[in-house]
């Protein structure tokens, strides 16, 4: 049995969107230079890393709704494809991550207690891996919360869609949930910049939540961090 290591700081949990993961674009560069980063950073602070299903997800979940599949069905897809996001970046990570992501959040309570640095996707039905992220935040008492999109933050609406949008650079929890409960129905796939389930634990437990761009790697070093960074700060 590996030995417990005691954190010497409360984790940090990063929520990485399977849209920055793996992209199709550049990935075998970004994926080790991710790597090398959560392994600089993990003497600092225990990190807990979340995997998205990204692209691909959607595309099983628009696939599998066109043939009938139930909703829990449609959840299944996108929890198995996180996971294989989880065990790549796992796998490019290396020791002292577990190459096998843990599958429910008790298992990575019990992981995030032996390792500097674990990877998991999905849990569960009815969430996504940012609700994993938040969940587990609350019960690691994380100190914060990243979350890396493909955008530089939050936004009035979506800037792909509108590039006049503005960046909003602080909100409160509550100005966030109306966001949230605006866009989000609940449906598997769907997709905002965060989940209600993950916005309700870090509500409870006070854990801040801040959004950047993560493939600007000095940029997600300084969220990480907790240093002054580019992106949305919510509290
Ligand atoms: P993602 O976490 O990938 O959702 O889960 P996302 O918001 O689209 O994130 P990006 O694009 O990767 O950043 C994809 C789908 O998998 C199911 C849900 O249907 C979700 O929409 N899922 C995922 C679950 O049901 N439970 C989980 O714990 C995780």
């Amino acid at each position: 049995m590996p030995e417990r290591v005691e954190p010497a700081s409360a984790p940090v949990v990063l929520s990485m969107g399977g849209s920055v993961l793996v992209t199709g674009e550049g990935d075998e560069r970004y994926l080790p230079e991710l790597a090398t980063l959560l392994r600089r950073l993990s003497p600092n602070f225990p990190l807990v890393v979340t995997a998205g299903g990204g692209r691909v997800a959607r595309d099983y979940i628009r696939l599998g709704r066109a043939m009938g599949l139930t909703e829990t069905e449609l959840d299944e897809l996108g929890i198995d494809v996180s996971r294989l996001n989880a065990r790549l970046l796992a796998s490019v990570i290396g020791p002292p991550c577990p190459a096998h992501p843990a599958g429910s959040l008790a298992e990575a309570v019990r992981d995030a207690h032996r390792s500097r640095i674990i990877v998991l996707g999905g849990t569960e039905p009815g969430h996504t891996t940012d609700g994993v992220a938040g969940l587990l935040a609350e019960r690691l008492r994380a100190q914060r919360l990243v979350n890396a999109t493909r955008v530089p933050g939050l936004f009035e609406r979506d800037p792909r869609k509108d590039p006049s949008a503005r960046r909003i650079d602080r909100l409160d929890y509550a100005g966030f949930r109306r966001m949230v409960d605006a866009a989000v129905s609940g449906t598997a796939g769907q997709q905002f910049v965060f989940d209600r389930l993950g916005l309700e634990a870090l509500t409870r437990a006070h854990i801040p939540l801040r959004i950047v761009e993560g493939r600007d790697l000095p940029n997600l070093e300084r969220a990480l961090r907790g240093e002054a960074f580019i992106g949305t700060e919510i509290r």
